[in-house]
Formats: C-alpha cells, sequence, structure tokens
C-alpha cells in the first residue's frame, strides 16, 4: 500500500514509517517539521535501507495537501501532525484546536476529493477523562478532557464518528495511545523533544546523560501502591507495529473503529527510574515534588480488543524500553542536533 503520512516525521510517525516499510509498504511523509527536523527522514532510510518521498509542508494547507495526494496513489492516511504539549496547550488554546482540528478537516476534505477512504487517527487515552474506572476499555464513552490538548483528541474522535455516517465509503481507525516511551533498537531514531522535556522517559533519559539535575517526581502521595502515579507505558515499536495492523484493517473495513494501544500493565513512576537505573547500569537522581495539575493517580489499558481483531499485542518489556530509550539518548545526546 501506498501510506500517506501526516506529521510523519514525529516520534511515532517516523518509527511507524520503519515497521510500514519493513512490512512491504511505501511510506509518503508530509511534515513541516515544526516539532521535528528533515534529519528523522534521513534517519528513516538509514535504517530502512529504502529511500522514500517526503515533503515539508503544512497539513492545514489545500493547495499543498492536494497537488500531494493528486500526485501519488495513496491508498490511505496516518495523522499524527499534531500538537501534543499539555501545558502548553492550556496557554495557547487556541493555537491547540486550529492546528490540530484544522489538519484533520483538511485531511478529511482532500482525501474527499481524491477519493482516498481509508484513514488512522492518532486519538489518546487522555480522552476517556477523569469519569471511567481503569483498565479503559474501547466501549466507555469519552470523559471529561482536563486539558484543550485532550479536547482536541476528543472533538476529532467525534468529526471522525461524524464524518463516517456521513460517507459510506470512509474507513476511520482511532487509535488511543497510552504512554508511547522507548526508541528504535538501532540507536538511530527515539524522541527529541524541545527544550525541557514535559513527558517522564526523556526527562530521565536526559538526567541520566547528564543535561538535567534531577528529575522531580510529581507527587509521592497518591492512593497508588508506592504513592507515585501508575501509567501504561508502551514501546515506540510496538505502537509501530499496531500502526501497520491498522492500516491493514481498515483498508479490509469501512466505518468507524476505535482501538487503545497499551500493554494493559501499569507501572510507577519509581518503578520507571528503578528499572531505568537497573536496565542501564546508570544513576538518576530524583526528588519529590509537589502533584503536577491535572495528573489522574493511575490508569491503564483494556488491550484485548486489538489483540482480538487486528492480531496485535504489544510485545517488548519495560527493560528493552529503558535499554533503548537509553541506547538513543546516549549515542544522541543533544537529539537529532548532533
Ligand atoms: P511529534 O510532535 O513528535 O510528531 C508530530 C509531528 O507532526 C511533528 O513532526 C510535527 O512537526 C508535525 N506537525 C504538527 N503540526 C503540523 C502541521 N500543521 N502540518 C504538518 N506537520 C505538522 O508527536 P508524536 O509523539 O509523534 O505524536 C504523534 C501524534 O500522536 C500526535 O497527534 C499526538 O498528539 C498523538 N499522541 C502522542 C502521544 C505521546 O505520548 N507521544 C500520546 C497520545 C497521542
Ligand atoms: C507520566 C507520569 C507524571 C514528568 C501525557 C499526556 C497524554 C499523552 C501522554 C499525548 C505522570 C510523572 C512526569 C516529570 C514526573 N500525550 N512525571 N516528573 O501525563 O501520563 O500523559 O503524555 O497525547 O495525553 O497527558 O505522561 O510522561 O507526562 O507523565 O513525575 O518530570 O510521570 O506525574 O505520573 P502523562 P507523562
Amino acid at each position: 500500500m501506498e501510506v500517506l503520512l501526516a506529521g510523519g516525521a514525529g516520534y511515532i510517525g517516523s518509527h511507524t514509517a520503519v515497521e510500514l516499510l519493513n512490512a512491504g509498504h511505501n511510506v509518503i511523509i508530509v511534515d513541516n517539521y515544526s516539532n521535528s527536523s528533515p534529519e528523522v527522514v534521513r534517519r528513516i532510510q538509514k535504517i530502512s535501507r529504502r529511500s522514500i518521498i517526503s515533503y515539508e509542508a503544512d497539513v492545514r494547507s489545500k493547495t499543498d495537501m492536494m497537488g500531494i495526494m493528486e500526485a501519488h496513489a495513496i491508498d490511505s492516511v496516518i495523522h499524527f501532525a499534531g500538537l501534543k504539549a499539555v501545558g502548553e496547550s492550556v496557554k495557547n488554546p487556541l493555537e491547540y484546536y486550529r492546528n490540530n482540528i484544522d489538519t484533520t478537516l483538511n485531511l478529511l476534505e482532500c482525501m474527499k476529493d481524491c477519493g482516498v477512504h481509508n484513514i488512522v487517527f492518532s486519538s489518546s487515552a487522555t480522552v476517556y477523562g477523569e469519569e471511567n474506572p481503569y483498565p479503559y476499555k474501547e466501549t466507555m464513552p469519552r470523559g471529561n478532557c482536563s486539558n484543550p490538548y485532550g479536547w482536541t483528541k476528543s472533538m476529532i474522535e467525534q468529526i471522525f464518528e461524524d464524518a463516517v455516517k456521513a460517507d459510506p465509503e470512509l474507513s476511520v481507525v482511532l487509535l488511543r495511545y497510552f504512554n508511547p516511551i522507548g526508541a528504535h533498537p538501532s540507536g538511530h531514531m527515539g524522541e527529541d523533544p524541545q527544550g525541557i522535556p514535559n513527558n517522564l522517559m526523556p526527562y530521565v533519559a536526559q538526567v541520566a546523560v547528564g543535561r538535567r539535575d534531577h528529575l522531580i517526581v510529581f507527587g509521592n502521595d497518591y492512593p497508588t501502591p508506592d504513592g507515585t502515579c501508575r501509567r501504561d507505558y508502551i514501546h515506540v515499536v510496538d505502537l509501530a507495529d499496531g500502526h501497520v495492523k491498522a492500516v491493514e484493517y481498515a483498508a479490509q473495513h469501512k466505518g468507524a473503529e476505535v482501538f487503545n494501544l497499551g500493554t494493559g500493565t501499569p507501572y510507577s513512576v519509581l518503578e520507571i527510574v528503578e528499572a531505568f537505573e537497573r536496565s542501564n547500569s546508570v544513576p538518576v537522581k530524583y526528588e519529590f515534588g509537589s502533584r503536577r495539575d491535572g495528573d489522574l493517580a493511575e490508569f491503564w489499558a483494556n488491550a484485548d480488543k486489538a489483540r482480538e481483531v487486528l492480531n496485535w499485542r504489544a510485545s517488548r518489556s519495560l527493560d528493552e524500553m529503558c535499554r533503548d530509550t537509553w541506547n538513543w539518548q546516549k549515542s544522541n545526546p543533544n537529539g537529532y542536533n548532533n
């Protein structure tokens, strides 16, 4: 299949590109590099030993996206293009709504005009909100999100559901990611946050490599076994494999389907720190701090549906997640700007 990856130079898109190429598909990347760089495309080619087509373009541009879709016989789109920093979305909500929703509407409109019927979307476990009991199951209703970023995902899911009701040709797969971490085992690709990392694993890795002095663990008084929050961390290559299955599924079906992509097993912040130290034999200095606004004590996936329907399950261990993160971080201490 010819798969167009909108936002394909980002953390999850780049790993998905490699797994799609490994599975025999062709990929076309469109990215404005607002949170990535053309170096990522070179790394994808290096790992896969395949040459790929990429465009520097804004997915919100009708002219650019029509030109790209008309130039290639696209079978499916995967929509990764979005802004994703939760705290920033609280400060700049309009930028988040504008970017995340406009990219979606423009992709759907261009797909309709160009006769492309299949799309896979990067949604998030955050759409379950605070109300649902964990483990989260796809049959649960979407809940109240604590920030504009989460609301963009919730609203976009609704947009897709309405679009499939109106267009019997359309096939949509909504993937709700839990907490993606890790890196490609080659050490050539990984997560490269700009500035101070918002997420736990990149922060841990930057402390280990000496870019940051210590981690602040946000709260140790939660009602969890060790008092720190628990999450369902999933290896980014497992997540990428899930996209290969999802895109193949979308091509065979019509309508909208939702899948959780998680492992089904939660780990606490302290368990992550300990696993990182143990598997890499490096110290990670930390201190306890106050709770971060909007954090839930714990949640994880019920991952049964993806296993039963997509024949996909996460197979990589927490130690592999930590080892691959460290391999990437120590070979690329400054990310892609080496
Ligand atoms: P990322 O920032 O690394 O990748 C997103 C890519 O989209 C970047 O390369 C960025 O330059 C590009 N982009 C953004 N707006 C664009 C636009 N208007 N036009 C063209 N390109 C644009 O993020 P990621 O971690 O790879 O996440 C991919 C998707 O998955 C995002 O939609 C994100 O919200 C979602 N998601 C991520 C996580 C996570 O923890 N990483 C969890 C759940 C969902
Ligand atoms: C994990 C745990 C923190 C940093 C976010 C988004 C979610 C999705 C994934 C995009 C929490 C703790 C973190 C630190 C810490 N993103 N922590 N010190 O918050 O589960 O999910 O990323 O779609 O929508 O909300 O992930 O990695 O930020 O935090 O103690 O410096 O680590 O409190 O318990 P989170 P995270």
